[in-house]
């Protein structure tokens, strides 16, 4: 899956000016996503496939917070409480109406947002110092990549009368937008 617009060099400029706001941010990402995998199983009880991959997804994300958090220990960042996520909410927006067409913007927008974080992380590992943090975002970047396949492949397994590709170029087009009108700063999105 190709991201139709790259994230400008201005937006991680902002991000290696404050590296720890960006911190605090993606600590909160972590924490959202795996909030957000947990969502799913209460929604979704009667899909045994999709419970069994969020529960190891939430999982994982929860672990991802738990090794930000050691980071920001390690340099005195405190956590701070969650702000509006713009790029989310906008995504949200897009979420259509019906059972089957609701479950598969979830798992469409799920990967994209799981797209751009690999993006994004790469992005930050390329531009950090070789080191420990460098090690982590590059991690990081490779399980974003995982997680959006997972989310493809859901929406692939669940689709029954959605066309899931074109759906999903639309979807991509959509979060262009977004993103190309958000400010840059130093957080995920
Ligand atoms: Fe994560
Ligand atoms: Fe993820």
């Amino acid at each position: 899956m190709e991201l139709k617009a790259n994230s400008p060099q201005a937006w991680l400029d902002a991000v290696m000016a404050d590296f720890n706001r960006f911190l605090q941010d993606h600590a909160s990402c972590e924490k959202k996503a795996s909030g957000m995998a947990l969502s799913f199983i209460s929604h979704y009880p009667d899909k045994p496939d999709l419970i069994k991959a969020m529960m190891d997804l939430a999982l994982e994300e929860l672990n991802h917070f738990k090794q930000v958090y050691a980071i920001m220990e390690k340099q005195g960042v405190a956590l701070v409480a969650d702000v509006k996520d713009p790029y989310i909410n906008q995504l949200k927006d897009l979420i259509g109406q019906g059972r089957e067409q609701y479950l598969i913007d979830r798992l469409l927008i799920a990967a994209i947002v799981e797209r751009r974080g690999h993006e994004r992380f790469g992005m930050i590992a390329k531009a950090l110092p070789e080191g420990k943090l460098k090690d982590f975002y590059r991690v990081i970047t490779r399980s974003e990549a995982k997680h959006y396949e997972l989310f493809l492949e859901l929406a692939h397994q669940y689709a029954e009368t959605v066309d899931v590709k074109a759906r999903l170029e639309e979807l991509l087009e959509a979060e262009a937008e977004i993103i190309k009108q958000l400010p840059p700063q130093a957080l995920l999105h």
